[in-house]
């Protein structure tokens, strides 16, 4: 996945109807079943919901609160509850979400409007698991429904927060300009234009350039966040966040690893979650 795909990818919630091709289907349902391991190490189970064959009120008891219309499928995301599950989620989701977006299919995440239990016992999820969150799958509308319009301006969906306040140079208090960010540039452009839970861009990556580490801190939203817990929609944030980062990073042929390496500095409000290095540089 790159950046062109990152940046022509919308949230999609007014569907044409028509169910998947097989083609497309079997593409999605193979990725879904061997690209599933985050880098945490949690695997993420997908199950697939076929709306043909299912009656409208089983959909409507299974799905979201009639915000995506006419959509033929929903892929439906399930986690073991361990430590950073929810960043794998959001990270192995995230590249199964742009994968589809290569295709042509339409998506949308859904982590806060949906009917989370009466899907839970469908799947039979367990108690040791977690299900943060479902897409629907499909062909998008010519024309976004009322709904969608008014969603999209609710959350303010087309915006997004400029540079300086969410990169940095060495310390919160020095933001980073585009023009400082080398080869980076990319893949922290395609950080901003991330997908994120009410829009709320919660990531903050710190640079250090001599070491070519970058520090990736969650700017909770107090009172947001906890609202589902254990479920925590900011941290999946942060693991699409993740994946965005490493694949334009990998993309421009820089490889890096993720690890524990907090910086020595004052974190301020942010939480620490965790940091891509860049691999083979001498420091
Ligand atoms: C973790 C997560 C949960 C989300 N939950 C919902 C949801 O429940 N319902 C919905 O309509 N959109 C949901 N969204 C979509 C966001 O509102 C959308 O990504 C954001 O407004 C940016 O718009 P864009 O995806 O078109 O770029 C969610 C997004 C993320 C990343």
């Amino acid at each position: 996945m790159n950046l062109t795909t990152i940046a022509h990818r919308r949230s999609v919630r007014t569907f044409t109807g028509e169910p998947l091709s097989a083609d497309h289907k079997e593409a999605i349902l193979a990725f879904a079943g061997s690209e599933n391991v985050g880098p945490f190490k949690n695997r993420i189970r997908f199950h697939l919901l076929d709306v043909d064959g299912r009656t409208r009120a089983d959909i409507q008891r299974l799905t979201t609160y009639g915000t995506m219309k006419h959509a033929p499928h929903y892929l439906a995301a399930v986690v073991p509850d361990n430590p950073r599950a929810m960043e794998d989620l959001g990270f192995v989701m995230e590249r199964l979400i742009l994968y589809a977006t290569s295709l042509g299919i339409g998506t949308c995440w859904i982590g806060g409007l949906f009917k989370r239990s009466a899907l839970a016992e469908e799947l039979q999820v367990t108690a040791a698991e977690l299900l943060p969150a479902m897409t629907p799958l499909g062909y998008a509308a010519a024309r976004r429904s009322l709904t969608e319009r008014a969603l999209r301006a609710g959350a303010g969906s087309n915006r997004r927060k400029p540079w300086s306040d969410l990169f940095f140079r060495g310390r919160f208090d020095t933001p980073l300009l585009r023009e400082q960010a080398g080869a980076a540039a990319d893949a922290l452009e395609a950080v901003r234009l991330a997908p994120s839970a009410s829009n709320k861009q919660p990531w903050r990556i710190v640079i250090d350039q001599k070491k070519g580490a970058y520090h990736f801190f969650l700017s909770r939203s107090r009172g947001y966040d906890k609202m589902a817990a254990p479920i925590s929609l900011q941290e999946v944030d942060m693991g699409i966040a993740m994946y965005h980062f490493d694949c334009v990073m990998d993309e421009s042929g820089a490889t890096g690893t993720w690890v524990l390496d907090i910086p020595d500095m004052e974190f301020h409000a942010h939480e620490y979650i965790i940091t891509w290095k860049q691999k083979n540089r001498s420091e």
